[in-house]
C-alpha cells in the first residue's frame, strides 16, 4: 500500500501546532506554538486573546513545519484539522487555515474530533488492539471509551460536572499555582503525604464527578486560613490527588473486568501527571493479559501529531469533508 502523508493542524485552545504525519504513526515534523505564558496572566485561557495569536502565528508555524519535514506539498496527500471541541474562535483559525491549503493545493480535508486525536497519539507508540478502553482525561474531558475499531467510539462513563484536568487548574489556582496548574500539582505531590481528610463522594453507576472534590478543598484552604493555620502544599496537592486520581483508578478498574478489553490506554493531558501513571500501571498488574499504553508526555497535552495519527484511519475509511465543514465547539465522540 502506498504511504499516507497528511498535514495536520490543531488550534483548539491555546497552542497552535501542525505536523506532518506519514501512514499515522510517523512523525516527520511538528511545530508547536504555546499561548500559555500570554494566559498566565489571566490564570486560564482567554478565548478572544487565543484565536488573535493563533491568527498570528498560524502561517509561519505552517510554512516551518514543512520545512522541518523536508516535504514539498506534493508530498501530501490531505490536510487535517481539528474541527472540535474546543474555543470556537481557535477553532476556526486552524479549519480556515486547513481549508485555504485544501482549495488551494486541491487536496482532500479531513475534520478530526480532538478526543480521537488524543486517543489515537497512542499510535506513536504501538498500533492500538481491540476492543480497546480508552480513559480520556484532559481540561475538557472525563470519559471512559470502548472502541472496536480505530473510528469506533462508545462512550461508557463519563463526568457530571466538571473535567479532572479543570479540577486541577482550580484547585491549583486556590493554591497560587500558575496556569496551567496540573504540572505544579504534580510535581509538588510528589514530595507531600496525603494526610489531609477526604470528602466522601457518592458517585452514581458511570459518571466522575469533581466539583465537589474541588469544593472540599476550597473549604479547607478557607477555613485554615481563617483559623490561620499553615497547610503543607505538598499534603495539600497529594490528598488531592489520591482523590481526584483515585476515583479514576477505581473506575478504570471495574470497566476492565466489565468489558475485557485487549488493550488500555490512557490519553489527553491529564495522562501526563506521574501519579496517575503509576498508578494506572499498578492497578493493571492484576491484568497481565491486558496491555496497557500511555503516550510519551510530549504527545500528552495538545499537539498535531495527534490529529495525523486520528485523520490517517480516517483517510483509509475515505471520510473527508466539504470545504463548507464547520467547527464544532461541543462536538463529543
Ligand atoms: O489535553 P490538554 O492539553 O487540553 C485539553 O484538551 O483540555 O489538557 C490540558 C489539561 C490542563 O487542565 C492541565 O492542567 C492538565 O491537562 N495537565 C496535567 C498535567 N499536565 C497537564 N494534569 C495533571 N498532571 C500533569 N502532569
Ligand atoms: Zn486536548
Amino acid at each position: 500500500m502506498n504511504d499516507v502523508i497528511l498535514c495536520a493542524i490543531e488550534t483548539s485552545c491555546d497552542e497552535t501546532s501542525v505536523a506532518f504525519v506519514r501512514n499515522g504513526n510517523e512523525l516527520l515534523s511538528q511545530v508547536t506554538q504555546s499561548q500559555i505564558s500570554a494566559h498566565q496572566t489571566y490564570k486560564g485561557v482567554m478565548p478572544e486573546l487565543a484565536s488573535r495569536l493563533h491568527i498570528q502565528v498560524i502561517s509561519s508555524v505552517i510554512q516551518e513545519a514543512l520545512q522541518q519535514s523536508k516535504l514539498t506539498w506534493n508530498d501530501v496527500d490531505a490536510i487535517a484539522f481539528t474541527v472540535g471541541p474546543g474555543l470556537v474562535g481557535s477553532l476556526h483559525i486552524g479549519a480556515l487555515a486547513a481549508k485555504s491549503l485544501s482549495y488551494a493545493l486541491d487536496k482532500p480535508l479531513i475534520a478530526v474530533n480532538h478526543l480521537a486525536g488524543h486517543i489515537h497519539a497512542n499510535a506513536f507508540v504501538a498500533p492500538l488492539e481491540y476492543p480497546c478502553l480508552a480513559l480520556v482525561v484532559s481540561g475538557g474531558h472525563t470519559e471512559l471509551v470502548m472502541m472496536q475499531g480505530p473510528l469506533d467510539f462508545q462512550i461508557i462513563a463519563q463526568t457530571q460536572d466538571d473535567a479532572i484536568g479543570e479540577a486541577f487548574d482550580k484547585v491549583g489556582r486556590l493554591l497560587n499555582l500558575e496556569y496551567p496548574a496540573g504540572p505544579h500539582i504534580d510535581k509538588l505531590a510528589q514530595s507531600g503525604q496525603s494526610n489531609l481528610p477526604l470528602p466522601h463522594l457518592k458517585l452514581e453507576a458511570n459518571t466522575f464527578s469533581y466539583s465537589g472534590i474541588k469544593s472540599h478543598f476550597n473549604n479547607l484552604i478557607y477555613h485554615a486560613n481563617q483559623r490561620s493555620e499553615k497547610l503543607d502544599i505538598n499534603d495539600v496537592c497529594a490528598s488531592f490527588q489520591n482523590i481526584a486520581i483515585g476515583q479514576l483508578i477505581n473506575r478504570l478498574e471495574h470497566a476492565i473486568i466489565q468489558y475485557q478489553p485487549k488493550q488500555v490506554i490512557v490519553a489527553g493531558g491529564v495522562s501526563a501527571n506521574t501519579y496517575l501513571r503509576s498508578e494506572c500501571a499498578k492497578m493493571m498488574q492484576q491484568f497481565p493479559h491486558i496491555k496497557l499504553s500511555v503516550p510519551p508526555i510530549a504527545y500528552c497535552t495538545d499537539n498535531a501529531a495527534m490529529i495525523g495519527a486520528a485523520a490517517y484511519h480516517m483517510a483509509l475509511a475515505q471520510q473527508f469533508s466539504d470545504l463548507d465543514v464547520k467547527v464544532n465547539p461541543g462536538l463529543g465522540l
